[in-house]
C-alpha cells in the first residue's frame, strides 16, 4: 500500500469504519494512486443492516427529512467547485462536467426534499359499491424499510443522490455501495448528510471491489428493495436474485439519435459531437448511434467531424476538457478493439480509433452493420457510428431493433415526425429537436426491454420506494 496516501473508512452508523484491506483509488488520468478506503467485510453488512432497522424505529417525520435533504442540498452547492475537482480526479470527468454534476445533484437532493414534504396517498371511493355505502378508504404511502442503493461510477454523485434523496424523502434507511472505483464523492454525501442532522443509522456507505460485497448484499434477507444503476448482466443477476422484493433496475444502452432532413443540421451535429463525447461516452443515454436521412448524410457527418474536431481532449483538471479518459485502461483496450473489429468487418473510420493510455480519441464509424457490436451492444465509450436511412418509418425500425429502450433523440422541423417518433420509439423517453443524452433530473427516467424497469427522477422514485396502503373506515 502506498502509505503516504490517506486511507478513508466506511462509514456505518455514523461512524468511519477501517478494516483490515483496502481499495486503492487511482487518478483516473495519471494513473496513480489517489487515496485508499477501506474494503467491508460480511460483518460490515449486518451491522448496517442491524443499525438501519433500529433507525427506522424512531420514523423521522416529513419536515425534518426535507430540511436534512435541503441542507445537505445546500451544502454541495456551497463546496462545489472542491467536490467537482474531487470527481474529476477520481472519475477522470471532466472539470466544468464535474462541477455541474455536483449542481445535479444538489437539485436532485431539493426534488427530494420538496417530494418529501408532498408524499401523499389519495380518497378511494369504496362507498360507490353497494355493502360499503357506510365506508371511506384512503391510502397511505409507506416507507419500504431498509434500501440497498448499489451506484455506479459514470456519475458518482448525482446517480447516488437519485437514490439517496428519494428513498429518504419517502422516509426508508439506506446502505449504500457507491462503485470502488470512484468512493471518495460518496463518503462526502455521508459526511454532508450526517452534517445537515442525518442521525446515525439512516445511511451507510459501503466498499467492495469485485463482486464479494455485492453477493453479500443480495444475500441480506432484510432489504426490503434494491436500487441499482449498471450494466444489464449485473442488474439480470440481481433481479434472479432478490427475488418478489421490489428493486429498480436503470441499466443500458445503445441510445439512437435520428436526424431527420428537414433538421437544423449545424444545431444537432453540434449537440450530437458534444454529448456522444461527453464523459468518454461512458453514460446510458449517450448517444450511440445517429440515423440520418440519406439526403443530408454526407452533409450532416462533415458537420459532425467537423464539431468533434474542435473537441479538447485530455486532462480532466484542466477547466477547457471536454474529453477525458475512460475509467480504466482495460475499459478504453475494449472500446478500441470493437472499433478495429467493426473496421475489419467493413465499417468505415470517419475520425478517432485510437488510445493513449485509458484516453480514448473521439471516434466516428460509417458503413456500419446491424450485427456489429458498435452498433447493436452498449459501446460505452466515446465511439458513435452514423447510418442513412429512406424513410421515417425505416430509421424508428432501426432504433427499435435493439436489446435497449432508455432514451431517443429526434431532430426533426415536422410536427408530424416529431408525434409519429414519440407514438412509436420503445424507449422510456423521446427527445424533440436534442440528443437522447438530455436528462433534467425531475424527469421519469428508466427504460424499456434490457434497458431496465422502474423510473428514478424524485417524483417516480418515491413512488418506487414506498408501498401503497389502503385504510378503509367502516363507520355508522
Ligand atoms: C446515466 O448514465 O444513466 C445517467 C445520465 C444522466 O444522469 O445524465
Amino acid at each position: 500500500m502506498d502509505q503516504d496516501k490517506k486511507v478513508y473508512g466506511l462509514f456505518i452508523d455514523g461512524q468511519w469504519v477501517t478494516t483490515g484491506t483496502t481499495i486503492p483509488v487511482l487518478d483516473k488520468f495519471s494513473g496513480k494512486v489517489y487515496a485508499h478506503v477501506a474494503q467491508a467485510e460480511q460483518a460490515h453488512v449486518t451491522k448496517a443492516v442491524d443499525a438501519a432497522q433500529l433507525a427506522l424505529k424512531t420514523p423521522l417525520p416529513a419536515w425534518r427529512r426535507s430540511a436534512i435533504l435541503q441542507q445537505t442540498a445546500e451544502r454541495l452547492t456551497v463546496n462545489k467547485e472542491k467536490l467537482g475537482e474531487l470527481i474529476a480526479i477520481e472519475a477522470g470527468k471532466p472539470l466544468k462536467d464535474a462541477i455541474a454534476e455536483v449542481g445535479r445533484a444538489a437539485e436532485t437532493l431539493r426534488l427530494s426534499a420538496n417530494e418529501a414534504m408532498a408524499l401523499t396517498g389519495e380518497a378511494v371511493p369504496v362507498h360507490a359499491f353497494p355493502g360499503s355505502e357506510n365506508r371511506l378508504a384512503f391510502t397511505l404511502r409507506v416507507p419500504l424499510g431498509v434500501v440497498c442503493a448499489i451506484s455506479p461510477f459514470n456519475f458518482p454523485l448525482n446517480l447516488l443522490c437519485h437514490k439517496v434523496g428519494p428513498a429518504l424523502a419517502a422516509g426508508n434507511a439506506i446502505v449504500a455501495k457507491p462503485a470502488s472505483a470512484t468512493p471518495l464523492i460518496a463518503l462526502k454525501l455521508a459526511e454532508y448528510l450526517a452534517e445537515a442532522g442525518l442521525p446515525a443509522g439512516w445511511f451507510h456507505v459501503l466498499f467492495g471491489a469485485g463482486s464479494t460485497v455485492g453477493e453479500w448484499l443480495l444475500d441480506e434477507p432484510r432489504f426490503a428493495a434494491y436500487s441499482f444503476t449498471g450494466s444489464y448482466a449485473v442488474g439480470l443477476h440481481i433481479r434472479q436474485r432478490v427475488g418478489l422484493r421490489k428493486s429498480t433496475m436503470e441499466l443500458g444502452s445503445n441510445s439512437a439519435t435520428i436526424i431527420h432532413h428537414d433538421a437544423d443540421l449545424d444545431g444537432a451535429a453540434r449537440q450530437c459531437a458534444r454529448m456522444a463525447f461527453a464523459n468518454a461516452g461512458q453514460v446510458c443515454i449517450s448517444v450511440q448511434r445517429i440515423l440520418v436521412h440519406r439526403f443530408v448524410f454526407n452533409e450532416f457527418v462533415e458537420k459532425l467531424a467537423a464539431q468533434t474536431g474542435e473537441l479538447i481532449i485530455g486532462d480532466p483538471k484542466n477547466p477547457h476538457t471536454d474529453v477525458g479518459p475512460m475509467i480504466n485502461q482495460k475499459e478504453a483496450e475494449r472500446v478500441v478493439a470493437w472499433v478495429e473489429q467493426a473496421v475489419d468487418d467493413g465499417a468505415r473510420l470517419v475520425m478517432g480509433g485510437t488510445r493513449q493510455g485509458a484516453l480514448v480519441q473521439p471516434t466516428i464509424l460509417t458503413h456500419v452493420h446491424p450485427k456489429m457490436p458498435v452498433w447493436c451492444e452498449e459501446i460505452f465509450g466515446p465511439v458513435v457510428s452514423v447510418a442513412a436511412y429512406d424513410y421515417l418509418e425505416e430509421a424508428i425500425d432501426k432504433v427499435n431493433d435493439s436489446a435497449y429502450g432508455l432514451q431517443a433523440g429526434v431532430f426533426t422541423r415536422s410536427i408530424d415526425v416529431a408525434l409519429s417518433c414519440a407514438k412509436q420509439l420503445e424507449v422510456g423517453g423521446v427527445i424533440i429537436n436534442d440528443v437522447s443524452t438530455y436528462r433534467a433530473d425531475n424527469m421519469p427516467y428508466g427504460g424499456v426491454k434490457n434497458s431496465g424497469t422502474g423510473r428514478e427522477g424524485p417524483h417516480y422514485a418515491v413512488q418506487e420506494l414506498t408501498e401503497t396502503r389502503v385504510v378503509v373506515f367502516n363507520h355508522r
